[in-house]
């Protein structure tokens, strides 16, 4: 699908489907649009008023238009009330048009937007992220999809001609979301630590990224007995990968993306039960893929910032080589970690990653997790749980979140609860009580940052859709990838 600007006045546009933005204060039919109305003979005045469309924000209602007018259907979507009004309203509006032209099975669609804060150029990117995520369609893994997709061929931004750079930008930021939703999305005898090693790779050579894969040896030497101790039971190499963009001039800052990047969690001994969600455990690695697709992303956008992409990628299975519950551990730090739950394993894994970039003396980390259920049961699907003591990076995060319309929100890193992780032999434990077991998850993987501003967003609810929701699901939405892209290119 192309995304096209034109300059055409929305009276003189002819194709396929039209499709117009209306505020739900405002659907009354004035100026241009009065005009429209009467060229169409009042189906405009008619649809609004037998549907009783009144601009709620994302509601859409469309009709075929009568044979002698070039237009075939119309879709009015609303946009909420104008003082609501945010980037975001585009970005959504524009999904919902691009579900009703699936659905209509319409090739061309013309959009008639309105400006977000007279920025065409924020708008129109907007636009063009909201109308592809919406379309985007995974067929890989069916034979003869019954669904088969989208027949948009082309959509115009009706009064964005000259805006080519930011339907590129649209265009570099969904390339690396529809990786993330690929990698999350594919089953784990699909997605393997090896292929993400490989994914990684073709990133690098694709854009001119460096890239080192540690391998068990590599990982052996530098002491990650965390990260190691979860890879035990797999059948499948352990992978630690560091992707390194690089600009040109002296980078204006220096950062880290560290993935949680389990392609599977079965648990280990601690095994998932029945109603656990362990056919779902395929996403474990949503943070990986995230890092991912924000390299793939950030390196066709070349900013002037210096950016690791960091992930210690294993599955977490069960065999006669699988670590014990009760097991001891040995982080590259030197902490020591009774594993009194060996389904506490992304903090593990984590716990080598943070160790490995806090040394490379960057200016911030941000790592990225499916680590808990309980940040589920806090936040639920669509927001993730932002951990951080620095409050400057949670500012510049939560900035990136409400420009990107990736939702975080900011829960307290309470230091009493580490007394929940205190052990009786080793230095901690990996697990602490139900109540607030993100919070102590979190306050683990800050064990492991010594000399870095940093901040961990648990993602484990915003990974997946399980309905349609905007422009994500059902299914993978590679949440993430927009807001880190935001927060590098931010000040
Ligand atoms: N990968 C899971 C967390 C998760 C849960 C992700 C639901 C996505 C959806 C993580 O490894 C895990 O198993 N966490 C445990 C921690 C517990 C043993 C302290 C959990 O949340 O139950
Ligand atoms: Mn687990
Ligand atoms: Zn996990």
């Amino acid at each position: 699908m192309a995304i096209q600007l034109s300059d055409k006045p929305l009276l003189e546009w002819a194709g396929d489907t039209l499709a117009i933005a209306l505020f739900e204060d405002a659907v009354e039919l004035t100026g241009e649009l009065a005009s429209l109305d009467e060229r169409f003979a009042g189906i405009l005045k008619e649809l609004i008023a037998e549907e009783e469309f009144t601009g709620k924000a994302n509601s859409t209602v469309f009709t075929r238009v009568s044979s002698n007018i070039p237009v075939r259907k119309i879709i009015l979507v609303g946009l909420g009330k104008t003082e609501a009004f945010k980037i975001e309203t585009l970005r959504r509006a524009a999904a919902a048009v691009g579900k009703v032209g699936k659905k209509q099975k319409s090739k061309v669609i013309g959009l008639s937007f309105p400006l977000w804060n007279n920025d065409p150029t924020a708008s129109a990117q907007a636009i063009a992220e909201g109308v592809q995520l919406a379309l985007y369609q995974d067929n890989r893994f069916k034979s003869d999809p019954d669904d088969k997709g989208s027949q948009v061929e082309t959509v115009e931004l009706l009064g964005f001609a000259g805006q080519e750079a930011a339907i590129n930008r649209a265009n570099q930021i969904v390339s690396g979301v529809i990786l993330a939703r690929q990698l999350v999305a594919a089953p784990a005898n699909s997605v393997t630590p090896i292929t993400m090693a490989e994914t990684a790779q073709q990133i690098a050579q694709d854009y001119g990224l460096q890239i080192e894969i540690l391998e068990q040896e590599d990982c052996e030497k530098l002491g990650m007995g965390a990260f190691l101790g979860v890879a035990l039971a797999s059948d499948l190499p352990p992978k630690f990968i560091h992707l390194t963009y690089k600009p040109e001039s002296t980078p204006k800052r220096k950062l880290a993306i560290v993935g949680k990047g389990l392609t599977f969690d079965s648990g280990g001994l601690n095994i998932k039960g029945a109603g656990s969600g362990i056919e779902t455990m395929k996403i474990d690695m949503g943070g990986a893929a995230a890092t991912l697709g924000a390299a793939k992303a950030i390196a066709q956008i070349k900013p002037n910032v210096e950016v690791h992409f960091i992930s210690a990628v294993t599955e977490n299975m069960i065999s006669g080589k699988a670590m014990h519950p009760g097991d001891i551990l040995t982080a590259s730090n030197g902490k020591t970690i009774e594993v009194n739950n060996t389904d506490a394993e992304g903090r593990l894994t984590l716990a080598d990653a943070l160790v490995y970039t806090d040394k490379l003396g960057l200016d911030a980390i941000v790592d990225l997790a499916t680590l808990t259920g309980a940040n589920v049961i806090a936040l639920g699907d669509d927001i993730a749980g932002l951990y951080t003591p620095d409050d400057a990076l949670a500012g510049q995060l939560e900035q990136a979140a409400s420009e990107s319309g990736e939702k975080i929100w900011r829960m307290p890193l309470e230091e009493k609860y580490f007394e929940g992780l205190k052990s009786g032999i080793a230095d901690m434990k990996n697990t602490g009580p139900r109540p607030g077991g993100s919070i102590t998850a979190a306050l683990f993987l800050k064990q492991f940052v010594k000399d870095t501003p940093w901040a961990h967003l648990d993602i484990a609810g915003p990974v997946w859709a399980d309905k349609e929701n905007g422009y994500n699901g059902p299914g993978a939405t590679g949440y993430g990838v927009r807001l880190l892209v935001d927060w590098v290119l931010s000040e």
